[in-house]
């Protein structure tokens, strides 16, 4: 990180929300004063897009730019109001995607209802309460197997060895997907959300290219095993989507596929870095950890939220607007894109007392990280809360002296990433 641009604080006039490297990546102190900034003086505020994002995203000249929308109360009311504020011109993001890019990566989630309503009903339909109680289980399973994996090791890269495995595991299992297909799934879902990073697709690579190869490649897969599900059906997502029929209607073999890629990445891409800047949070505030624990079934609850609230993996999703109306004051035309930045409502200071303070006993946390309360509130939320509980409390309870340094963040704008984190793992219990 440039040590001159650490030391800098952003003017209104300096910030830049389209800006990856000069915004995005600044150190996160700066980056979140300039989000301040902006709640208090321009909370929704218009930004252009940038001349030129590469060989493979060249913006049509006639491309807009978009609004980021800052505060709470502006992304919550948004949120709910898709009928004014239109998921299917793209959620995930700010360029226009073609819209066979739209239908493959995301599906539901780049859709209004009706749509969006039936997709929905039929995903939920397979989160079976008998799949989810069995959950409960597998999750201290796999999470002891993981920290088993620690013996004998001094030092370990804790987003490789630890949090990336869980979220990857258990997302496979629930699909059906083998585990010698596991690293196939990860390296895929890497290069979809974050093939902006030079670590994951080379900057002389065509990154569009790169992004729908991956979804090709997830699809073979999905394809391989839909097939046997069809034939032989076991108690997996991937069965109950390939035999599912909602109002005598099958899911065609597209809706299958952005299913099987919306899960895979969304499945994978957000919790592991919940519980990487948790692990870092909780490594930075020794008094913090101590209390959780000293104290861990009492104040999961609370931690979890604040480690979700704190981290926001996700970024932002996006909407556009359908009809003239107007959010915070400001009045749109129709086909404006509005940003809806979770990360900076979750700091938002007249929602969250102090919210910088990391607070594992934060009552009051109706945060957004999982979304602004709307239709498309995320659909794995209890998953990833289980997730990220459990893999504290086997890490606390085996390995209570680990602790990790500086994160080296992802390169997006999206995902509040971190792909390595220097681990020391310290003595391994039983
Ligand atoms: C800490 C982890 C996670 C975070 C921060 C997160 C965040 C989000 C956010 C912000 C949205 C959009 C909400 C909106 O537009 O209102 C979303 C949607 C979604 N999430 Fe998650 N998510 C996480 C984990 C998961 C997991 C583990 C799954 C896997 C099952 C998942 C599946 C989905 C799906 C399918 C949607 C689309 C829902 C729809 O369009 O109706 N998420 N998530």
């Amino acid at each position: 990180m440039d040590v001159d641009r650490g030391a800098r604080s952003l003017s209104l006039e300096d910030i830049d929300l389209a800006a990856v490297d000069d915004f995005w990546l600044l150190p996160l102190e700066v980056r979140d004063a300039g989000l301040a900034t902006l709640r208090r003086e321009r909370p929704i505020a218009h930004f252009d897009l940038p001349p030129f994002l590469g060989p493979s995203f060249p913006v049509a000249p006639d491309e807009k730019g978009f609004w980021a929308v800052t505060r709470y109360e502006d992304v919550v009311d948004a949120s709910r109001r898709p009928e004014d504020f239109s998921s299917a011109r793209g959620a995930t993001s700010i360029l226009d995607l073609p819209p066979m890019f739209l239908e493959y990566f995301g599906g539901m989630i780049n859709a209004d209802d009706p749509k969006h309503a039936r997709l929905r009903r039929i995903v939920l339909r397979a989160f079976t309460p008998k799949r989810l109680a069995a959950l409960e289980t597998e999750v201290t399973r796999r999470a002891n197997l993981i920290i088993d994996r620690l013996d004998g090791r001094a030092n370990c890269d804790f987003m490789r060895d630890v949090a990336s495995l869980l979220p990857l595991q258990i997302i496979c299992d629930l699909m059906g997907i083998p585990a010698d297909r596991y690293d196939y799934v990860l390296e895929r879902t890497n290069v979809i959300l974050g093939g902006a990073d030079p670590e994951y697709v080379a900057p002389d690579q065509d990154l569009a290219a790169a992004v729908l190869t991956a979804g090709v490649e997830l699809t073979a897969l999905m394809t391989e095993l839909g097939r046997e599900r069809q034939a032989h059906p076991t108690e997996d997502v991937t069965s109950a989507l390939v035999n599912a029929e909602l109002d005598g209607e099958r899911l065609s073999h597209d809706e299958l596929a952005s299913f099987f890629i919306l899960l895979a990445v969304a499945g994978n891409e957000t919790t592991r870095n919940a519980i990487g800047w948790g692990m870092k949070l909780l490594s930075d505030h020794p008094d913090q950890r101590e209390a959780w624990q000293a104290d861990f079934e009492g104040l999961a609850p609370t931690a979890v939220e604040e480690i979700v609230r704190w981290a926001s993996p996700v970024i932002f999703m996006r909407r556009t607007t359908s009809r003239p109306c107007e959010l915070g004051g400001q009045h749109f035309d129709a086909g404006e894109k509005l940003v809806l930045l979770y990360y900076s409502a979750n700091r938002d200071e007249t929602v969250f007392d102090q919210p910088e303070r990391f607070d594992i006993r934060r009552s009051e946390n109706r945060h957004v990280g999982f979304g602004g309360y709307g239709p498309h509130y995320c659909l794995g939320a209890h998953l990833a809360r289980r997730e990220i509980t459990i893999m504290f409390r086997e890490l606390f309870r085996r390995v209570p002296e680990l602790e990790v340094g500086e994160p080296d963040r992802l390169r997006s704008n999206f995902i509040n990433g971190i792909k390595h984190l220097p681990c020391t793992v310290g003595p391994l219990r039983a």
